[in-house]
């Protein structure tokens, strides 16, 4: 002790040695609530975003800013009452309580669940239903249903031999009885199913086409249905099922080819969805779709995420629609069947979506109430999913101007377009073929 009393120096050093610890602690306390304050949390990483969406950023998927549908029970919009019933029925929240989907079940709000039987049908007595129009009608007294049995199967389009016949590209084209004209031209041309080669990549890939088709009556004398019977047998790519094949029941044929896909097609990877009466430029869409492919499985490979599907939906893209009030059109919707404006959905003339993607639209179809117009449907399917379609440039459902028609050159970036007839899907064809080396270099 004595020692250090007669050292000076060393006292000090002793007695301010707690100041300068207490000193040091402060520091630390200030370096660590300042690094806590300025923490950033690192960057998610970007999802994939399939290229050619309309949004102004490159990087980000646009979206939309509000709910497309009201969210709140709208009693007076027979659509909107029927999604709100379903909505609650799948709600995960309410899921747990059991008690909720019973009662919902036993007061028959399970529009969603396909339930067929007649009685479950609305009541399309009630003053609402019988003001509607007759195709309107119609279709609300079927709604519930989506259970149609197959007249025309053919189970092995895709399966025939598993490790050859894994299609690149499904083309599922909606077509009628009568379309006989419009079914053969496209074998001929576009729709040629077997091996495509690419327009500038000679890969190309295997391509399978299967036309969805309702029943049609006709006068009991006619051969419609024979010669359909023969076309089927003859090129094996009919698909029909037993409704009355009518524009509103359109959205059945998209919701029954998921099923059918599903079961007897889940491996192909792009499928293109269209009608009869388009043209489209498949050689580049072939390029256009390995080039996807490619980007998705570097991404895979990159990412390390190899059970990510691909979510990719081209077409021509149509924002903030509102449904058509006026009751002289093909597409009239009352307000007592929907009210709000429709969700991002592409121009039905043709679009493309992945295979994984028709999957998981197969399943999410289910919790969508049936809507008559076919695009806006997938595009609340889409919409439900989360899964924002894509605008493509190439897809032209409203043609191109008239005074470029006739040139062979205007279709150089054009990979679908309306409207075509049988006739002119074939000279097109030959066309583009002749000149292919002129324009398209
Ligand atoms: C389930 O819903 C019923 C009816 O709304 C309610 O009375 C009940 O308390 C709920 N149960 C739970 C566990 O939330
Ligand atoms: C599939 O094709 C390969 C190659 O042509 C052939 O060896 C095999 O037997 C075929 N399988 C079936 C089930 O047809
Ligand atoms: C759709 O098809 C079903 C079954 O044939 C039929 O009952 C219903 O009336 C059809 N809907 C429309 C809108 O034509
Ligand atoms: C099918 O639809 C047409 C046109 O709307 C209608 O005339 C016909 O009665 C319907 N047939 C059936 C069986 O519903
Ligand atoms: C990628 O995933 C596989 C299988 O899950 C794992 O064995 C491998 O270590 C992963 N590689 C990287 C780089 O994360």
């Amino acid at each position: 002790m004595g020692k250090f009393c007669k050292c000076n120096g060393r006292l000090l050093c002793m007695c301010l040695l707690p100041f300068m610890m207490t000193g040091h602690l402060l520091v630390y306390i200030l370096v660590t609530i300042f690094v806590t304050i300025s923490y950033t949390p690192p960057k998610t990483p970007v999802h994939f975003i399939a290229p050619g969406s309309s949004s102004s950023s490159a990087k980000m998927a646009p979206h939309p800013l509000n709910p497309f549908w009201n969210l709140r029970q709208i009693d007076t919009a027979l659509w909107n009452h029927l999604q709100h019933g379903c909505d609650r029925l799948y709600n995960p929240l309410l899921r747990g309580n059991t008690s909720i989907a019973t009662q919902l079940t036993k007061t028959r709000l399970v529009w969603c669940m396909s339930d067929c039987m007649p009685e479950v049908g609305l009541h399309t007595t009630s003053n609402k239903v019988k003001s509607m129009s007759d195709q309107m009608r119609a279709f609300v007294s079927s709604m519930h249903c989506r259970e149609y049995p197959y007249i025309i199967n053919q189970p092995g389009l895709c399966s025939s031999n598993e490790t050859l016949d894994t299609p690149l590209l499904l083309m599922a084209i909606k077509s009628q009885s009568g379309n006989l004209e419009n079914r053969q031209a496209i074998r001929e041309t576009w729709g040629r199913s077997g091996h495509v080669s690419g327009e500038y990549n000679i890969r190309g890939g295997l391509v399978r086409t299967v036309f969805l088709l309702g029943k049609q009556e006709y006068k009991p004398n006619s051969k419609i249905h024979d010669l359909l019977e023969k076309e089927s047998k003859t090129y094996g790519d009919i698909l029909q099922w037993d409704f009355n094949d009518t524009f509103f029941n359109l959205t059945l044929k998209d919701v029954l080819f998921w099923r059918w896909f599903q079961q007897y097609c889940p491996k192909a990877v792009f499928v293109f969805k269209g009608d009869d009466d388009v043209f489209v430029r498949t050689d580049a869409l072939v390029d256009y779709l390995n080039k996807q492919w490619e980007e998705h499985s570097l991404w895979q490979a990159y990412t390390n995420e190899t059970d990510k599907g691909l979510d990719l939906f081209i077409g021509e893209v149509i924002n903030n629609a509102r449904p058509n009030r006026d009751p002289s059109t093909k597409y009239f919707i009352p307000e007592s069947f929907y009210q709000g404006s429709y969700p991002s959905y592409a121009g039905g003339g043709g679009v493309v979506y992945s295979g994984s993607l028709a999957l998981r639209l197969k399943e999410v179809s289910d919790k969508v109430s049936l809507f008559p117009i076919d695009d806006v449907y997938l595009g609340m399917c889409l919409s439900k999913l989360g899964v924002v379609p894509s605008h493509h440039p190439g897809f032209l459902t409203f043609d191109l101007p008239n005074t470029q028609r006739g040139n062979p050159c205007a279709y150089k970036s054009v990979l679908l377009v309306h409207r075509r007839n049988p006739r002119e899907m074939i000279a097109l064809w030959n066309h583009l073929r002749n000149l292919r080396m002129r324009c398209f270099r």
